[in-house]
């Protein structure tokens, strides 16, 4: 299926190819692979939705989102215009079982080759659809599929969801995306734990304080409100995105880097998560919903003028994390994420004990402890914070000063999207990077109660400003436990 250059034969049907994620992520992904040699010149790409449209309607409307999503310096009219030819567009009713079988007899490349499923749907369309392939024998040895998150809104939907693809694929061909996990500095944390003696021997509670996950946006729900206001911040962000953060930054090492094992070792942090209790929710979380305000000096609406009616959905959470092991007990991992705040930023900060003893008394006030500051987007680097001796004759002056490492300097070219190494790794059958059934229904039981305590207690979310940090709540959380948010984000 590949040749030596690692390029590929191979199928792949979009379900969902009309929608937003189809269009923003998955087309323009497909476009650099292809643009990169990866796609062998029979490999097929197959749009499926539910509307009447050609093939010549369906490539037009792919043309365009190349324009809007490929960055000018990286689009060519004659590669784009090949790329698209290699689209074929069907109408598919994802119900009705006798679509199925026009989609089988357009593929029908042999049980041999490649199929990939993508459905970039809403997830109650997971289980049927994986039925309705089964059903028209389209589950063949070769065939995967791909489910795009949230997998469920709870565990039972979540359960549900897992039984009935499993029904139609065994675990190894369903790669449930979390676009977190293809993120250059997401991986490269397991470079800077694993491939580097430095950190593992101190990596541990008698040398870190607490560590903070923040997930910064600076867009708001965009034309999402109906999907994010049946989801908010915590299922569409927490529960996925920044537990899987916490767990390559808290996992045991695994014995190789191989699928299994990796995924193991997130398991077991998942599982060791402390539940938060309805009695605790007031101290360990904190959810807000942006109000009018202003990002990048222009005004911007209020989640409610957004959505055009009340809700109660959040858009910004803070939870304390604590996972119960020898490692780390007793070090908080405070994560926060939140739509329209003043800049799009993530990063793992891991915040180091004081010194035991200071032997500069003098400059007491300006020693701080270490900092390690992973930087995942924009600005993509890795920045460890130490004291030094200010330069210069008289008194032993101190400051804070990084050790700075810009993978923007270090490795020059251009990054890949998420979605393109992703992708690819569904074609090489590679899962490493994609959540196994048995960590999302562990994140779903350590987040679900959260929701339910906010429920049961009719918990209003804080209103925050639009362009603010968040509701004043989230700086309160932090600083009662003697802590600060990091803020230098440069
Ligand atoms: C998605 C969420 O999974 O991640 C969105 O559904 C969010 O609400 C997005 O905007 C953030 O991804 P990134 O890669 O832009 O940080």
């Amino acid at each position: 299926m590949t040749n030596p250059s690692g390029s590929f034969s191979f199928d792949l049907v979009i379900f969902g190819a009309t929608g937003d994620l189809s269009l923003r992520k998955l087309v323009p992904a497909l476009y650099h692979r292809d643009v990169a040699g990866q796609l062998n010149d029979d490999a097929r790409l197959f749009a499926v939705a539910r509307g009447d449209m050609s093939d010549a309607d369906y490539r037009e409307m792919a043309a365009a989102a190349l324009k809007e999503h490929v960055a000018a310096d990286e689009f060519d009219a004659a590669r784009a215009e090949r790329f698209l030819q290699r689209f074929r567009y069907l109408t598919l009713d994802a119900q009705k079982s006798d679509d199925y079988l026009g989609l089988k007899t357009a593929l029908d490349g042999g049980d041999e080759r490649i199929v990939v499923f993508y459905l970039a749907m809403a997830p109650r369309f997971f289980g049927p659809i994986c039925t309705q392939l089964a059903r028209a024998g389209l589950n063949s040895a070769e065939a995967r599929v791909v489910l795009e998150k949230p997998i469920g809104q709870d565990l039972a939907s979540a359960r549900a969801i897992n039984e009935a693809v499993a029904a139609a694929f065994p675990e190894n061909r369903v790669f449930r995306i979390d676009h977190y996990l293809g993120k250059e500095t997401v991986q490269n944390l397991m470079a800077l734990r694993f491939a580097n003696a430095l950190f593992e021997p101190i990596w541990h509670r008698g040398v870190i304080d607490h560590v903070q996950v923040t997930v910064a946006e600076k867009i708001g729900v965009e034309g999402r409100a109906d999907y994010y206001d049946h989801a908010g911040a915590l299922r569409d962000m927490i529960q996925n995105h920044l537990l899987q953060l916490l767990c390559l930054v808290a996992m045991e090492p695994p014995n190789e880097f191989a699928a299994d094992a990796v995924r193991d070792e997130k398991l077991k942090v998942l599982e060791a998560l402390r539940p938060i209790s309805e009695r605790e929710i007031g101290e360990k979380t904190v959810r807000g919903q942006y109000g009018r305000g202003s990002v990048d000096g222009a005004a911007a609406a209020s989640y409610l003028d957004e959505l055009g009616h009340a809700s109660n959905t959040e858009t910004f959470v803070v939870v304390k994390a604590e996972v119960e092991t020898w490692r780390w007990a007793g070090v908080p991992f405070y994560l926060r994420t939140g739509k329209r705040l003043p800049m799009r930023h993530s990063e793992i900060v891991v915040q180091f004990r004081p010194v035991p003893h200071l032997i500069f008394p003098a400059a007491a006030r300006d020693v701080v402890p270490n900092r390690l500051v992973i930087r995942l987007q924009p600005d993509e680097g890795i920045a460890l914070h130490m004291m030094t001796k200010v330069p210069g004759p008289g008194g032993m002056r101190l400051r804070t000063a990084p050790l700075n490492l810009s993978f923007a300097e270090a490795f020059r070219g251009r990054q890949p999207d998420a979605y393109e190494r992703l992708l690819m790794d569904v074609v090489r059958g590679n899962p490493m990077l994609f959540m196994r059934s048995d960590e999302v229904e562990a994140a779903w039981r350590w987040a679900e109660p959260i929701l339910a305590a906010w429920t049961a207690q009719d918990d209003a979310p804080k209103p925050y400003n639009a362009g603010s940090w968040g509701p004043s709540a989230a700086i309160g959380l932090i600083e009662r436990d003697g802590r600060n948010w990091h803020e230098d984000m440069r």
